[in-house]
């Protein structure tokens, strides 16, 4: 008997603009960041794992349980151990990143190849365990990696790379507190208020999409002025409409304003606690970076664009 082992990274996300929305079939542009969750799977080669029955045995993979969850279903010959960089549950893409690398070691195990299409459907199986209805958009960019522009369509998702002309101003992830809600309950919650108020809610989504749209063009050319930064600010005013942003979030976005820069909320929100990551930008490091210890509020350094799901070297 072989032990065989293989090791996958995936990396997390932000969504520049478009969340929410884009659950709704409106465009949103993410980019994948420089923090990565890792896969280890070992397997016996005479390991049957059939992974449809995988699949529908794990409904829920919290990243601490996945190897309790794993040991019973591959009854001793697969061994899988995970590990992230990345915060859990606060809109960076932990899940999706766990999903697409998951898959990616999964496929391997059976094809002996890395075939993206193949991983990113089966890794948009395991977000739809996790949050019901997700758009497919975090799942995505964490496979495919870089500036994606994603749109959800009847049939198939519709995706491109964005490719980015100019130096991104200066940008900054701080989280505002760990959400209460998970993702899946904000997405169940927006849709709520789009059946008790459809004209309202579409309104706002369709101003979203066009954000999406200009800022797609915005990104490819060479000069944006301020314009870039206005789109995210009005995303932000957006998104605390439609209700995912909650007070504590929502007076520290109007704080770091008046300090000058420019939050939005990323990801699914939260109303009731926090509501997750905020994305910051600002001329001056300092200026954040002083508000955010005096606030303690912790925060994140990251580079955008990072490789999308890939096959590690072992070490
Ligand atoms: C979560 O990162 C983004 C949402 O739009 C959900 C989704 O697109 O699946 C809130």
């Amino acid at each position: 008997m072989v032990e065989n082992t293989i090791e996958t990274s995936a990396p997390g996300k932000v969504i520049l603009c478009g969340e929410h929305a884009v659950v709704h079939g409106y465009p949103a542009i993410a980019a994948s960041i420089d923090l990565r969750t890792t896969i280890r799977l070992s397997y016996a080669d005479d390991a049957t794992v059939y992974l449809p029955t995988l699949i529908s045995n794990l409904p829920r993979f919290p990243i601490s349980e996945i190897d309790a969850s794993m040991h019973s279903i591959t009854k001793g010959k697969v061994r899988l151990s995970s590990s992230t960089a990345l915060p859990i549950g606060t809109g960076l893409g932990s899940s999706a990143s766990f999903a697409a690398a998951l898959s990616a070691a999964l496929l391997f195990m059976q094809t002996q190849q890395l075939d993206l299409e193949e991983i990113n459907q089966l890794a948009y199986k395991f977000e739809k365990t996790q949050h019901g209805t997700p758009s497919g958009i975090d799942s995505t960019t964490s496979v495919y990696g870089g500036v994606i522009r994603y749109q959800k369509q009847e049939l198939r998702p519709v995706f491109t790379q964005v490719k980015i002309a100019h130096q991104l101003p200066q940008l900054f992830l701080l989280q505002t507190g760990v959400p209460k809600e998970t993702t899946k309950e904000m997405i169940a919650f927006v849709r709520e208020e789009r059946e008790k108020n459809t004209r309202k809610i579409d309104r706002i989504f369709a101003s979203i999409g066009e954000i999406a749209d200009r800022m797609e063009k915005l990104l490819q050319f060479k000069e944006t002025g301020e314009e870039l930064e206005q789109l995210f600010s009005e995303n932000e005013r957006l998104l605390e409409e439609l209700g995912v942003v909650g007070d504590k979030a929502k007076s520290i976005c109007r704080e770091l304003e008046r300090l000058g820069a420019i939050v939005k909320i990323c990801g699914g929100g939260g109303k009731k606690r926090g509501s997750g990551i905020a994305l910051v930008l600002h001329p001056e490091k300092e200026v954040v970076t002083t508000y955010a210890k005096r606030q303690n509020l912790d925060i994140y350094d990251v580079q955008l664009g990072e490789d999308g799901v890939r096959k590690d070297d072992l070490q």
